[in-house]
């Protein structure tokens, strides 16, 4: 070993010991005769010495260091000078006297400087393994790392086996893009990679496997977001002869066994987790994700407000939509500029208006005031709990928009009100989701989850009359207003497997061309099964307090999907498209 220590494990007992430390250059102040010099490496910093008097060739390295050099230090353990002790640094009673130093790599100047926090991004990206350097990012490593060593463990002792399967295979519908690879002994063929393991689970199922888990890659070709990269990791598992609860106890367990293991400092806000339907969600929260950590859910007035006197109210109602509101605690004060704000991003998220009252204690004010009686005031307040100094926020339109307009509102007044405590995780099952999802571009339905998904039995007769009843045995994890898992209770019958893949469109032959292989497999004894997904990325973000996924990931790709550090994607050169046979049309 080019070491005895690392540069975190020096203490009070060492003194006197000669040790050999190899790190990189963290800091280096040159007092004239002393050089000290800090010491870096994963497990922490050490303060070495180079003085000429112990050793005049070990100074003279010393002084051509810089800072990032990686040295190799042999040298003495002595005790500080007192009063020059370190309380902050575990290593911070002891320093190195240098007898030997060498440059194991020297280090041009860096393009950003390690402790600045206001780096450029792509700067950081492009030098990922400098930016990687910094403690916080290693610190995200070693927590991910955690994470996904737990996950194995608890999987193991739950009896599940973890089981590979291909990176090059066949489109696997998760309603993104499929990323294709060219096949070169097939031309003109295409292997997609895919969006999830998702059909080969399931087939490992039909095989008897009974408990799979995998930490598993997935690929997606999607508009990217903070939460989303085009690759990503997945905690994917699947499980035979289960019911919904089933999973949902598995997968609660294990986030509540592991949270105060890799981060005791998150609390959990309830257990065990809320079950909260669907429609329900959207109702309260205006979101099918809801960051539970707070209140200021939606309300609707739609009773209350049946004979208003708004004509923008009466224009919803009379064409079946519904007037709802948030109360925002108080901010009743709010001036005209700042409503204004408000019902520009109210617009933003699809709604025709924003109208607002704000309860002061001179009295109601707001762009309903003139619209709104007394008696339809104290209904509110009776409803919702609005009381003097709070501003009350009014959507009327279709469901769909107050619901999705509200919910933005709530999520806005959450980060500039500061009501979701971060220490939280407020982790939720979603369930009762719709089977079908309308697709009003295409006109035509698709699967809300994934076509794999079983609808329940007591809907499976309204496929046909009435898709958008049908509710599926289908439920998602949340937390902090994140979706973090989905899963399902699967279709294990190939009649009933048939049947969705028309009602999402399919014709026959390219259900077969697509999906024959899962059809066949069902006619061999398959059993009932279901599972899920958490995303792994995601958690590790909520975990790690960190903004966005990319923060988490050792390599990412950039919002536009580019790996800046290696130039991917390139062009690929004329031979290799020539043996794959693709022409590129424009660049
Ligand atoms: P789904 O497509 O909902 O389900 O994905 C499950 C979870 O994976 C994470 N996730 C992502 N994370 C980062 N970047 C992305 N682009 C991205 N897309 C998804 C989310 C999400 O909740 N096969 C099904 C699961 C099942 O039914 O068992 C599936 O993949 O945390
Ligand atoms: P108007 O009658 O269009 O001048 O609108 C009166 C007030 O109601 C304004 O503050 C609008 O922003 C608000 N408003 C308009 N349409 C809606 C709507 N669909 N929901 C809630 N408020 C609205």
């Amino acid at each position: 070993m080019h070491k005895t220590h690392t540069c975190g494990d020096l203490r009070a007992e060492h003194i006197g010991q000669t040790v050999t430390l190899s790190g990189w250059v963290d800091t280096r102040r040159d007092h004239g005769k002393l050089i000290f010099i800090d010491l870096r490496d994963r497990y922490g910093r050490t303060q070495v010495v180079a003085d000429p008097a112990d050793a005049v060739a070990a100074h003279a390295v010393a002084e051509t260091a810089r800072n990032e050099f990686v040295l190799q230090v042999t040298g003495v353990v002595r005790a500080r000078p007192a009063g020059s002790e370190n309380p902050k640094l575990a290593t911070g009673a002891v320093e190195v006297e240098a007898h030997a130093i060498e440059v194991l790599g020297p280090s041009k100047v860096l393009p950003f400087q390690l402790d600045d926090e206001n780096t450029d991004e792509q700067i950081r990206l492009k030098h990922r393994y400098l930016d990687l350097r910094r403690p916080r990012m290693q610190r995200n490593l070693i927590l991910r790392h955690k994470v996904v060593k737990f996950m194995r463990d608890f999987m193991d002792a739950r009896g599940f086996i973890e089981v590979e399967t291909p990176i090059l295979f066949k489109t696997t519908p998760e309603g993104a893009r499929d990323y294709l690879v060219p096949s070169r002994v097939h031309p003109g063929s295409f292997y997609a990679l895919p969006q999830s393991p998702q059909q080969l689970k399931q087939l490992l199922m039909v095989a008897g496997v009974d408990r799979y888990f995998q930490i598993a890659r997935c690929f997606r070709d999607e508009d990217l977001r903070g939460d989303r990269q085009p690759e990503f990791t997945q905690l994917d598992l699947e499980m035979s002869f289960v019911h919904r609860d089933d999973v949902l106890t598995l997968v609660e367990e294990l986030y509540t066994a592991m949270i105060p293991v890799v981060t005791p400092e998150k609390k959990l806000l309830d257990t065990p987790w809320r079950k909260i339907p669907y429609r329900e969600a959207l109702s309260r929260y205006g979101s099918d994700k809801p960051d539970l950590r707070f209140g200021l859910e939606l309300y609707d007035l739609s009773t209350i407000m049946a004979g208003s006197g708004f004509k923008v109210f009466q224009l919803a109602l009379g064409s079946g939509g519904v007037v709802k509101c948030i109360v925002v605690p108080g901010c009743a004060g709010y001036s005209r500029k700042e409503v204004d704000d408000l019902t520009t991003f109210a617009k933003e998220q699809g709604a025709k208006g924003l109208a607002t009252l704000a309860l002061t204690a001179e009295g109601v004010r707001g762009t309903a005031q003139k619209f709104i009686t007394p008696g339809e005031v104290e209904a509110i307040q009776a409803l919702t709990g609005a009381r003097e100094g709070d501003l009350v926020l009014f959507v009327a339109d279709s469901l769909t928009v107050a619901n999705k307009t509200l919910g933005a509102l709530r999520l806005l007044f959450r980060d500039r009100l500061k009501l979701a405590d971060p220490s939280l995780m407020a982790f939720a099952w979603i369930v009762d989701f719709p089977m079908f999802a309308w697709n009003d571009e295409e006109k035509r339905w698709d699967a809300e989850h994934h076509p794999f998904t079983m609808p329940k039995a007591e809907h499976l007769e309204l496929m046909e009359s009435d898709p958008g009843a049908v509710l599926a045995d289908a439920y998602d994890m949340v937390c902090n207003g994140y979706e973090m898992a989905s899963g399902s209770i699967r279709i294990h019958r190939r009649d009933i497997q048939f049947k969705i893949f028309e009602r999402l469109g399919l014709d026959p032959a390219d259900i077969q061309a697509k999906f024959g292989h899962m059809l066949e497999a069902f006619e061999y004894g398959a059993p009932p099964h279901g599972g899920m997904a958490p995303g792994i990325d995601r958690l590790v973000m909520l975990l790690a307090d960190e903004p966005n996924i990319r923060e988490v990931i050792a390599f990412p790709k950039n919002q536009a999907a580019l790996d800046v550090m290696a130039d991917a994607p390139s062009p690929a050169q004329e031979k290799q498209l020539k043996e794959l046979g693709i022409k590129v049309l424009a660049d």
